[in-house]
């Protein structure tokens, strides 16, 4: 480096004062299955959870009770599961919206009914529903999904085929809901681009769908799946393909176009995983994760406690997780399935080290 850049050098040493104990992020994926969804897309597509019983939700209010202090952001979400599906969601979000923390719920809003749209906007912390959506007709929305009308549901006996019109009800059960209570919940949908529906007309048919309840409608392209598989059909030339769908959408203030997920993840370019160091995730059984894309059967050896047998403050605060900090990623972790937000950490964080690993 020929000048010595003080911001990220800031940046740098911040990361460093961080104290692990204290997470900005603690995310459940506490659903148990995924209803009738069988999306081929899904980054843990194939994959299973490790094998145990649901935590319940007083399981989980005692764990964030452990560490309430540090004010994480709480994520509710899965990776081969659907958070909903847990037999009492509602006591869970109630959990973390008493104690004023953030919370994000990510779902595909099948379950969205009239007990957990109460509790996402009862008076509580501030909250953001994030909706996954990916088509804008009921026939497309059951092939991307692997959904069909012979399926009977796991939830409400419902076939496959009521399932596109169930994840519109309940958008605007939650939209009613949040402004009947006059709450500030936020209310998203994601919306992943493939081949056949990168273009202006299924974002304006999404605007015209979603647009009523959603607060945000962001569009995306999809990542690879956790065993390296391409997601489905991707649109030829993704970066020139989003930037065109930007300039078009560029006044729609409801549409945001994230043109950056077009560049190719997954990079080798880092050895050691910093995100680790400012999140966890737990799964539906107890089980402590250093993130999201590692919580499943497969990266089992990854598990630094399970709540059901240490307090969550001792499992932040024990040797298992240390440890897991010194670990090389391919070599001892055997991960490197890094969602975007923690790769861009990693590499981030991976050059920032070597820039300035002298400089502390
Ligand atoms: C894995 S899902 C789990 C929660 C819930 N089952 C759902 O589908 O919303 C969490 C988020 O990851 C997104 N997602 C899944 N597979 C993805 C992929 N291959 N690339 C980018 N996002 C993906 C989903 O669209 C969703 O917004
Ligand atoms: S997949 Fe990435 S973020 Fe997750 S533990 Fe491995 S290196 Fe860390």
């Amino acid at each position: 480096m020929d000048t010595f850049d003080y911001s990220s050098h800031l940046l740098y040493r911040l990361a460093l004062a961080h104290e692990p104990a204290s997470p900005l992020q603690i995310e459940f994926h506490p659903g148990v299955h995924c209803d009738l969804y069988q999306c081929p897309h899904c980054y843990g597509h194939g994959q299973f959870p490790v094998k145990g019983g649901a935590l319940t939700a007083e399981e989980i209010d005692q764990a964030l009770a452990s560490i309430e202090r540090a004010k994480p952001t709480v994520i509710v979400s899965g990776i081969t599961t659907e958070p909903l599906t847990h037999p009492n969601a509602a006591g869970i979000i109630r959990a973390v919206r008493k104690r004023g923390l953030t919370l994000g719920v990510y779902t595909k809003g099948y379950r969205l009914n009239d007990e957990t749209c109460e509790a996402l906007v009862e008076p509580g912390g501030f909250t953001f529903v994030t909706v996954s959506l990916d088509s804008v007709t009921k026939e497309d929305y059951m092939a991307k999904h692997g959904l069909t009308s012979s399926n009977k549901g796991a939830a409400r006996g419902s076939s496959g085929a009521t399932y596109f019109d169930s994840v519109c009800e309940g958008l605007e059960r939650l939209r009613s809901a949040r402004d009947a209570a006059g709450s500030n919940t936020q209310i998203r949908g994601s919306f992943l681009l493939f081949d056949d529906t990168a273009h202006q007309d299924t974002i304006a048919a999404a605007v015209e769908l979603f647009g009523s309840d959603a607060d945000l409608l962001r569009f995306s392209l999809p990542q690879n799946r956790n065993d390296g598989c391409s997601p489905g059909e991707m649109s030829t030339n993704p970066g020139e393909t989003l930037t065109r769908l930007q300039d078009k959408f560029r006044d729609n203030n409801k549409v945001r176009i994230l043109t950056e997920t077009s560049a190719r993840a997954r990079t080798p370019c880092f050895s050691r995983c910093w995100a680790q160091h400012f999140q966890v995730t737990i799964d539906k059984s107890g089980n402590v994760f250093p993130c999201p894309q590692v919580a499943v059967s497969n990266y089992r050896s990854l598990v630094i406690g399970n709540i059901r047998d240490q307090s969550l403050k001792d499992i932040l605060e024990g040797e298992a997780r240390a440890k897991m900090f010194e670990k090389d990623v391919d070599s001892e972790m055997g991960c490197r399935i890094c969602d975007r937000k923690d790769e861009a950490l990693n590499v981030t964080l991976s050059r920032l080290n070597n820039a300035y690993a002298d400089f502390t």
